[in-house]
Order: structure tokens, then C-alpha cells, then sequence
């Protein structure tokens, strides 16, 4: 009797442009950014309906009030992302649709939007990944003081505990907090984001109950969801590469790698914040703020790790002569997000860049692939933010051609494809964004979907990087 062949199944595939075999193909997108319907089922104002409705502080004046209308059709939506062949879609959650007040017991009608949108998606074959906060905190909450204030963080976890509760036995996929760099730095640092504040030593605040929201809402979820499931957060982290080799630049270059990324990594994955970070701050705060055992409360272990990436930073050490708005492609503000950075300049990266003014370097999602294949090893990461925006324009014919966009798309899914070969256990990628919708402080002038929205009748128009998208996801592999 001959022994029985036991398939082998090769850890990394066979030929260089194929993807493992399990890999999510998915897009994303966020509540304020496409929901809508911002005054229906008893949802009140979150911080991005009060910034948005305050006059100059988003291109055009442009809201969310009814951003591409998803809250009515999702159903539609579902159904195209389904025709056009993917597996995985990451949205997020209205806190203030669920809770409005930020506290006390849910609103059923929210849950249940979300109950039905994750419904729909199980039934057309599509992984459902759920962030829970994508930077729309309910506005009583700001006015009780904001992510500052450590009671957010606590209400945090209570509204983590309500929708794992509503929804942790149908999502296996869930990340805290997207991009909480942004939620604190622009939205307490710059003031480009909502809330709008100016207040460097709040910045730092911010970012630590960010944290700590993270680990009690990590906690919260897991005592109400079935131990299958998967807990992660979405870093913007950022490829932080100095100009020179000259000390001085490379000094910069670690001051902004904390302050974008060691402030979160630091406490999230090695239960600690850099020494170099309190130092550099130490002219604005004492960190007092961070009490006994929240390290460990911040530090727990997590199922995976979702990496943002859209574009590298340079930088290197100011001249003191200089002075002048800073090109580090986080929007126009007289305020800089960057707290005790006066001495680093950021200079502009070489090489095509795309309408939002980003350069184009597939390079930094290889490296940032890397960096935490290494600082975290063992942790699947997920790409689960990459894309551009481009100034998309229907044709005569109707159609939405977007060239630049499919090749930035296939530039970025190499990077990722090589730093699988090299090693790297990535899971998934979500293109940043399933279809146009509401860019933040730039309203509706940037186009990150690949699918086409006309905003004069909310049509939806898959774009030729949409049918080349999914064509990669029915094949897995990336064509020539
Ligand atoms: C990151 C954010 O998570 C998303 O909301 C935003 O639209 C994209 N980057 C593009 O700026």
C-alpha cells in the first residue's frame, strides 16, 4: 500500500503575482463620509455635523447631511460591490446614530441599520470588517471636553460593548479606531478636523485616551463576542525618511516617527511610550495623565493590525530663518498638527503625486509592511486604507475612465505582494474608497472612489479602476 499524498499547501504562492488563496479583496469607506440620513432614527450631531456646518471650515461648505446617500441604498450598493467581484468591505459606525448622547442605553433603529447592511453583505459572500470609530465622536461628548478627557475613553468602551453585543455574532472582523493620529493631531492639534481645536498639549491628551479607548473598547468587545473573532485597530502610520544623513535631519526624522507613530505603537504593541517622545514634549506636558496601569490596559494583545497608507513623509531640521505654511500634506492651518516640532521642516517627496497633492511611493507600504512584520511578528496585518484621488470626469459615453488610478493601485498591491514574498503575513487590502464621497475638509472635490458618484443625482458609475479592481480579486493575481 502506498502512503497517501498529503497536499502541501506552499506558504507563499507559486508565482510572483499571485496572492495567497484566502486574501480579502475588499474597499472601504466611513459613516459621515457616505451614510447620510444625519437626522433620521434619532441620530444627533456628531463633531463632524457641527464643523462642517460652521462656515470655512470644509471646501465649498460642503456637509455629510446627505454625502451619496448610502443609508437608503445600501442595499444597491451591496449589490455592486457583489457584481464587481468583492469579498470584503470595511465600513464604520455612526457612534451617535447607536447612542446619540455618547452615553446610556442604544438606539434600536441604529443597530438595526447596521444588523440589516451586515446582513446583506453575508448574503452576497462579502466579509464584513467593522470600525467602530472613524473620527465622528458625538458632539455632547466634545462638549463634555472631547477625547482629552479620559471619561471618553470610558464611554468609548460602553458603545464598543453595545455594537459587539449587536453585532458580534454575524462580523468576525472588528478595528477600535481608524487612524486616531488624525482624530487627535488634526482634530486637536491643526484644528483642520473636527472639533476644530488648536491646543498642542490637548493633542498629546488626546492621543493617550485614544489609546486607552482602544484597550478598554479591545476588552469591552471581547467580553461580549465570541472568541473567534478578530480585534484590530488602522494606523496611519507613517514612512518617516529623513532628507539627509546630516545628525540633524535624522534627529527630525525620529522626532515626527514618534509623534506619528511611537505614540501609538509604542503604548499598543510594546506597552510603552518612547522615552524620546516624553522628552521632546516635555516643554507642554508632564504625561500625568497617564495613570497606573493604563499601559497595561492600552497594550492588549491584538488579532491583527490594520495599516493606512497613502503617501511617505520627509523631513529634516528647519531652518531657523524659515518660516511658512508646512508641506507635510495634512491640509492648510496657520496651527501645526505637529506638537514641540518647531525645529523639523517637511519637504515635499519626489515623484508624481496625485489631486490631494500626495506623492505616489509604493515603496513606504513596503516598508511600513516591513517595519511591523519586525517590531510585531506574528501579528497578520491588513491593508485596510490605499488609494488616491484623481479628478475623475464622465466621458461622452458615460463611462469613467481612470488610468492613474489602476496604476496606482497596481504599484501599491506589487508592494504588498512583495513584501508577502519577503515574509510578511498580510491578509487583506482595502481600497480607500469603495466610491467617491465626502473628504473631510475638502469636501467633495476629491475623488478617492472607484466607482463614480454624480453628486447631482447620486448615480453610481463604476470606474475602469473599479472593473480592473475586481478582476483582480475574481483572479487573485495581479496581471502584468
Ligand atoms: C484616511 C481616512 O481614514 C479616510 O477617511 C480618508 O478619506 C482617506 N484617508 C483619504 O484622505
Amino acid at each position: 500500500m502506498s502512503e497517501p499524498v498529503i497536499p502541501v499547501t506552499p506558504a507563499t504562492p507559486a508565482t510572483p503575482d499571485t496572492f495567497p488563496p484566502a486574501f480579502l479583496w475588499g474597499a472601504a469607506t466611513s459613516a459621515y463620509q457616505i451614510e447620510g440620513a444625519v437626522r433620521e432614527g434619532g441620530r444627533t450631531p456628531s463633531i463632524w455635523d457641527t464643523f462642517s456646518h460652521t462656515p470655512g471650515k470644509t471646501a465649498g461648505g460642503d456637509t455629510g447631511d446627505i454625502a451619496v446617500d448610502h443609508y437608503h441604498r445600501f442595499r444597491d450598493d451591496v449589490a455592486m460591490m457583489a457584481e464587481l467581484g468583492l469579498t470584503a468591505y470595511r465600513f464604520s459606525v455612526s457612534w451617535s446614530r447607536v447612542q446619540p448622547t455618547g452615553r446610556g442605553p442604544a438606539v434600536q433603529v441604529g443597530l438595526d441599520f447596521y444588523r440589516r447592511l451586515v446582513d446583506e453583505l453575508l448574503a452576497h459572500g462579502i466579509k464584513p470588517a467593522v470600525t467602530l470609530y472613524h473620527w465622528d465622536l458625538p458632539q455632547e461628548l466634545e462638549d463634555a471636553g472631547g477625547w482629552p478627557e479620559r471619561d471618553t475613553a470610558y464611554r468609548f468602551a460602553e458603545y464598543a460593548q453595545i455594537v459587539g453585543e449587536a453585532l458580534g455574532d454575524r462580523v468576525e472582523q472588528w478595528i477600535t479606531l481608524n487612524e486616531p493620529w488624525c482624530s487627535a493631531f488634526l482634530g486637536y492639534g491643526s484644528g483642520v478636523h473636527a472639533p476644530g481645536r488648536t491646543e498642542p498639549a490637548a493633542t498629546l491628551r488626546a492621543a493617550h485616551h485614544l489609546n486607552l479607548a482602544h484597550g478598554l473598547g479591545t476588552t469591552a468587545l471581547r467580553s461580549v463576542m465570541p472568541a473567534r473573532n478578530s480585534v484590530a485597530l488602522s494606523l496611519n502610520s507613517s514612512a518617516v525618511r529623513p532628507v539627509s544623513q546630516d545628525p540633524a535631519d535624522l534627529a527630525a526624522a525620529r522626532k515626527i516617527d514618534d509623534l506619528a507613530n511611537g505614540v501609538f505603537h509604542g503604548p499598543i504593541l510594546h506597552g510603552a511610550y518612547p522615552r524620546s517622545l516624553f522628552d521632546a514634549t516635555a516643554s507642554l506636558t508632564d504625561w500625568s495623565y497617564v495613570q497606573d496601569g493604563d499601559l497595561a490596559v492600552i497594550k492588549q494583545p491584538l488579532d491583527a493590525l490594520g495599516l493606512n497608507y497613502y503617501t511617505p513623509t520627509l523631513v529634516g531640521a528647519a531652518d531657523p530663518a524659515a518660516s511658512g505654511p508646512r508641506a507635510d500634506g495634512h491640509g492648510s492651518s496657520e496651527h501645526s498638527p505637529w506638537p514641540a516640532a518647531d525645529d523639523v521642516a517637511f519637504h515635499q517627496t519626489p515623484g508624481e503625486r496625485t489631486e490631494m497633492g500626495w506623492t505616489i511611493d509604493p515603496t513606504g507600504l513596503h516598508e511600513l509592511i516591513m517595519r511591523y512584520t519586525r517590531e510585531a511578528p506574528g501579528l497578520p496585518l491588513y491593508i485596510t486604507e490605499n488609494g488616491a484621488a484623481y479628478d475623475d470626469k464622465p466621458d461622452a459615453d458615460g463611462r469613467v475612465h481612470d488610468p492613474e488610478r489602476i496604476a496606482y493601485l497596481h504599484g501599491h498591491l506589487s508592494a504588498v505582494r512583495r513584501a508577502i514574498a519577503d515574509g510578511a503575513d498580510v491578509r487583506g487590502y482595502y481600497l480607500w474608497s469603495l466610491m467617491d464621497n465626502f473628504e473631510w475638509a475638502y469636501g467633495y472635490g476629491k475623488r478617492f472612489g472607484a466607482v463614480y458618484v454624480d453628486y447631482a443625482t447620486l448615480e453610481r458609475t463604476p470606474k475602469s479602476s473599479a472593473l480592473w479592481y475586481g478582476q483582480v480579486a475574481r483572479s487573485g493575481a495581479l496581471p502584468p
